[in-house]
């Protein structure tokens, strides 16, 4: 809904904005007192102008002498404390907003579902959190700040110039307000460019992210030179916004000053006439010239308001298009709760696509209580998206899954997710200790338990080879880490969950053979009484499962014991038997 207020359109999300704003009433209140104070003090200045010039140029009054420097201390005195007071609480609401919605989006961002994250690129992301919000601040600590000071400056002003001579403050005031026309039609074109510089940024980002993550490719495809023009494009082409963006902002100044200027001639052929026919004293003649020159620097100020308005309302958009964006992974309303104990799983003609690529077409399996089954087939077939499908990770596009009976979506997708252990290709650990990696999702767990875990994993030996041992971070050894070691600290992460579903997709893809034998034996330890999807590229790995399950194209083509599929000779025996001829070759 598009409400209008002036030349500003405020939508409903900025009012979001504003209830954040609402919160710091009270140093807003506090920063609006020292802005006042400076108002105050700038009017004073130019009242005071007055009496310096006619009491003591032109009476030669030797008491206000006395004085009035010392008013004019006080005066100083009273603008400094104002200034200082009114940086310290606009920026400290400034910096509170930012970190509050800097804590929104993050919150927001953490809960959206993976295909957000498969959709948006990670530069992109932290693009909003970082650069966006930014912006966001000095709308609020500048613009906050300075519409209250200069607000109330060119008001007290405006009392001065009325104050000293009305007939010439009504003279000034016809020339002025032409000034604010062409402020509003730049202000405009400000969110617009503005709008520009923070997408092309949100590129910059996301492409130094892919760049440095994908360092290793860029040396061995010798593609240095060309990531370097890549980024001299992007730079050339966020130059060449900014530009413009200053062109447009410098723009509002020439031409405020035109009219000021405009203004200002016309008080001096007025005022110099009225002084020279006797009707005004030299004192009321400089005094209101100071009070129209002062007030030409609020004035602007405000004009630049309403760019930095335009580019705050510009980055808010892009970051309440996030933090209003919907999970449609949703809990049920009255969700059911999960049964203690090994679960059975079945597909009931599960179809999925990808937006309107069609990936999963038809699939019914049943894994039973604590069975293992297994998945197998060329990539691309649909394996990894068939798993990802139990923890929800992506919501079917029809038929039903279910767990103990019951879809999946009617339980809590937290409960639901507790109940699954998952291992997955690319192994993924965070930069905390590795203690910590093993024991993540399951904080409490205790030295003893974690040791444990290592070990079945085959991990403990080579967590103790690390320099702190377990209290060692994962990004102290960079890429000392290799992917089979990775790989192993992942399995020791899900055989601490415990949970009674197992998801294996190609846990041990990165380990040797021999390595690969003695995880194997820990993920048979792992896997008795739960119940297991496992999928592999090694068929050795499989061969033992209850069930082996061969995927093609998105459909279940053959199913059953490994014998039971070599004898019937098809895709299975197929995979099989080349698996066996290249083994053979190596050896
Ligand atoms: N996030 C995604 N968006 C669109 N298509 C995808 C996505 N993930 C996988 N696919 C496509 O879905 C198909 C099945 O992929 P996947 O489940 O990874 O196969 P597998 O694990 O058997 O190799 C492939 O054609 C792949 O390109
Ligand atoms: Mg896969």
């Amino acid at each position: 809904m598009l409400k209008r207020i002036g030349p500003i359109q405020i939508k409903d999300r900025h009012r979001h904005l504003l209830a954040h704003i609402r919160k710091n009433v009270g140093r807003l209140l506090l920063g609006s007192i020292c802005s006042l104070m400076i108002s105050a003090a700038t009017a004073a200045m130019a009242y005071l102008i007055r009496p310096v010039m006619d009491d003591i140029f032109v009476q030669k009054d030797a008491q206000r002498l006395a004085v009035l420097p010392v008013v004019i201390i006080f005066v100083f005195l009273i603008n400094g404390l104002g200034r200082y007071g009114q940086e310290y609480f606009m920026n400290w609401v400034g910096e509170d907003i930012i970190r509050r919605l800097r804590n929104q989006l993050y919150d927001r961002i953490q809960d959206l579902p993976l295909a957000f994250f498969q959709r948006e690129r990670t530069g992109t992301l932290m693009s909003r959190i970082t650069n966006d919000v930014n912006i966001l601040k000095s709308l609020v600590s500048s613009a906050v700040s300075s519409s209250v000071r200069d607000t109330f400056t060119i008001i007290f002003l405006t009392g001065v110039i009325f104050y000293q001579n009305w007939r010439m403050a009504i003279a000034a005031f016809v020339v002025l307000p032409l000034a604010f026309w062409p402020i509003f039609e730049l202000g405009r074109r400000v969110r617009r460019v503005s709008t520009g510089c923070q997408e092309a940024m949100a590129d910059l980002n996301a492409f130094l992210h892919e760049t440095f993550a994908g360092n290793k490719i860029v040396k061995a495809f010798n593609m240095q030179q060309h990531e370097k023009e890549r980024f001299f494009e992007r730079t050339r082409r966020l130059f060449r916004l900014e530009i413009k963006g200053v062109v447009i902002r410098s723009l509002s100044s020439p031409i405020m000053e035109f009219f000021g200027g405009l203004a200002i001639a016309f008080v001096i052929w007025y005022g110099g006439s009225e002084v020279l026919s006797g009707k005004t004293t030299p004192g009321t003649f400089i005094s209101f010239l100071a009070s129209v020159l002062l007030l030409y620097d609020p004035v602007k100020k405000l004009s630049y308001l309403n760019n930095a308005l335009q580019q705050g309302l510009a980055a808010a958009d892009r970051v309440y298009d996030i933090i209003e964006a919907q999970s449609d992974i949703q809990d049920p309303a009255q969700p059911q709760s999960m049964r203690k104990g090994a679960h059975d799983v079945r597909f009931e003609q599960v179809y999925f696509s990808y937006g309107d690529k069609p990936v999963l077409k038809g699939i019914d399996l049943t894994a039973g209580h604590g069975r293992t089954l297994a998945l197998v087939g060329m990539s691309g077939g649909g394996k990894t998206t068939l798993v990802n499908l139990v923890p929800r990770f992506f919501d079917i596009t029809s038929g039903r899954i279910c767990i103990d009976g019951i879809d999946i979506r009617d339980y809590r997708v937290a409960d639901l997710r507790n109940e699954i252990a998952v291992v997955t290709q690319d192994p993924i650990l965070f930069n905390e200790t590795v203690r910590d990696n093993i024991a993540y999702g399951n904080p409490s767990a205790d030295d003893e338990a974690i040791t444990a875990a290592a070990r079945a994993a085959y991990a403990h030996e080579f967590i103790l080879r690390f320099p702190k041992g377990y209290d060692t971070y994962i990004g102290e050894l960079g890429s000392h880490l290799s992917g089979g070691e990775k790989q192993r600290l992942c399995i020791a992460r899900a055989l601490l969950k415990n949970a009674p579903i197992l998801i294996l997709d190609e846990a041990t893809s990165s380990l040797d053979t021999e390595a690969e034998a003695l995880v194997q034996k820990a993920l048979e330890n792992l896997m008795r009484g739960r119940t297991t999807f496992v999928i592999a590229h090694r068929l050795s790995t499989v061969a033992k499962a209850d069930q082996i399950l061969v995927v093609v194209d998105g459909r279940i083509v053959e199913q059953g014991t490994h014998e039971h599929l070599l004898a019937v000779k098809g895709e299975y025996a197929k995979l099989y038997a080349m698996q066996f001829a290249s083994n053979g070759n190596r050896q």
